[in-house]
Formats: structure tokens, C-alpha cells, sequence
């Protein structure tokens, strides 16, 4: 199966999940990148069944408006019953490296603020050791070069995103050559870093399940 495929078939899997799991009151996190994409594509078919959605970006925001699907901003409704994400990538514990699209810190707070967190991804994602896809932290502008040499004295390799400004007005540092054999600490030492907004690593609060998508079929991993 093509990667595009596999991204289709996991997000109708998650799509059949949150089906079966729907009342009227449900709001579901929606998350940002392709795979979320083919998500919220699905999620249009029950736009009147649910109560809307939270989004992780304003890509998402818009995409989900322009189909019709309600989206509130967080700070106005309870409780989030499930979120639906893609990765870059996840080990085995269903700790992730997110970020990519650099929508990492309002990810990080749906996934944060969600009963239930699924992660949706190709085959690709799946990885022994956190690392080879480079670690984004998203940083204040003013305090770039600052953590940049701190990361440095923790062993990566960074490199400022260039033309890239969060939804949030901030700034991306992709850290390469990270061999994260810890991504709990690591995530912890990152963040503890003054001008850190937050960094990519999802591994304080992993995916409950991941769906992943595999030539044969769509795999479901559980913590
Ligand atoms: C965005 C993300 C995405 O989930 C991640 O980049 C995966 O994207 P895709 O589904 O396009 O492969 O973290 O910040």
C-alpha cells in the first residue's frame, strides 16, 4: 500500500472509532499534518452529530470550518473526549516526536487536555529509537541563539527553521542527532530551558493508541 494509503486508512479507522464512541455533547481534538487531514475529510460525513471540535492549528481551523464542522477554542468547553493526531514519529511506548508542520505547542496542549489521545500514522512513523527525525522546540524569537547553544551543551545539532512562524508568533528550532534513549528527561531538560516554549517530544503525555498503517492492514498499538 502507497503511504498516502496507509494515512487514508487510518484516518477512517480513527473516523469508525470516534463513531462509535459519539454522543451529542462530543468534542474531538483534531490535529494538524496530512494524516489529520484525511481525518477532518472523514469527520465531515457527521458534522451534525457532534457538538465540534478543537483544533490544533489554524490550518486545521480552517479546514474544518470550510466543511461545515463547528470548532471552539478551548478555553470554552470541558472536557475533550478524544483527540486525533498524526506523528513524525512514535516508538513502541507510543512517545512521539510531533511537529513537523510546527503546530507542536497547541498540539501538545489538546493532547494535554484530552481524555483519550490516538495517534494516527503510516508504518514510516514507527521507530526503536526517537531521534532520527529532528527534535522541532519552538522557541521565543528574542531567545533563539540563547537556546540554541544550550541545546548544543545537551548534544543536538540545531538548525533555525527558516520563513517559519508558529500560529503562536514564535519560532522553530529543529535539533538534529539527538539518540533520545530517555525522551521523558529529555522533554523535561528541553522545556526547563528559559525561551523554550515547548519542544516536540510527546513522551509526559504519549498516544493511549496508535493506529498504524501497514501494507496489510491498519494496526492498533495500545499502551
Ligand atoms: C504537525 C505534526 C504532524 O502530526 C506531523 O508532522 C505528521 O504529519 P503528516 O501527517 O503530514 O505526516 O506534528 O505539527
Amino acid at each position: 500500500m502507497a503511504q498516502n494509503e496507509m494515512k487514508k486508512a487510518v484516518a477512517r479507522s480513527a473516523f469508525e472509532y470516534v463513531e462509535s464512541i459519539l454522543d451529542r455533547d462530543t468534542i474531538i481534538g483534531v490535529g494538524t499534518g496530512s494524516t489529520a487531514n484525511f481525518f477532518i475529510q472523514e469527520l465531515s460525513k457527521i458534522s451534525d452529530r457532534i457538538e465540534g471540535t478543537v483544533a490544533s492549528s489554524l490550518e486545521s481551523d480552517k479546514r474544518l470550518k470550510a466543511l461545515g464542522i463547528p470548532v471552539y477554542d478551548l478555553n470554552s468547553v470541558g472536557e475533550v473526549q478524544v483527540y486525533i493526531d498524526g506523528a513524525d514519529e512514535s516508538n513502541e511506548h507510543l512517545q512521539l516526536i510531533k511537529g513537523g508542520g510546527a503546530a507542536l505547542t497547541r498540539e501538545k496542549i489538546i493532547a494535554a487536555a484530552s481524555e483519550e489521545f490516538i495517534c494516527i500514522a503510516d508504518e514510516s512513523k514507527l521507530v526503536h529509537v526517537l531521534g532520527k527525525f529532528p527534535l522541532p522546540v519552538e522557541v521565543i524569537p528574542i531567545a533563539r541563539s540563547y537556546v540554541g547553544r544550550e541545546i548544543v551543551k545537551l548534544g543536538g545539532d540545531p538548525v533555525y527553521r527558516d520563513n517559519c512562524m508558529t500560529d503562536n508568533g514564535n519560532h522553530i528550532i529543529d535539533v538534529f542527532n539527538l539518540d533520545i534513549m530517555e525522551p521523558t528527561k529529555l522533554e523535561e531538560r528541553l522545556n526547563n530551558i528559559t525561551g523554550v516554549i515547548t519542544n516536540g517530544l510527546f513522551a509526559v503525555r504519549p498516544a493511549d493508541r496508535l493506529f498504524l498503517g501497514e501494507d496489510s492492514g491498519v494496526r492498533i498499538l495500545q499502551r
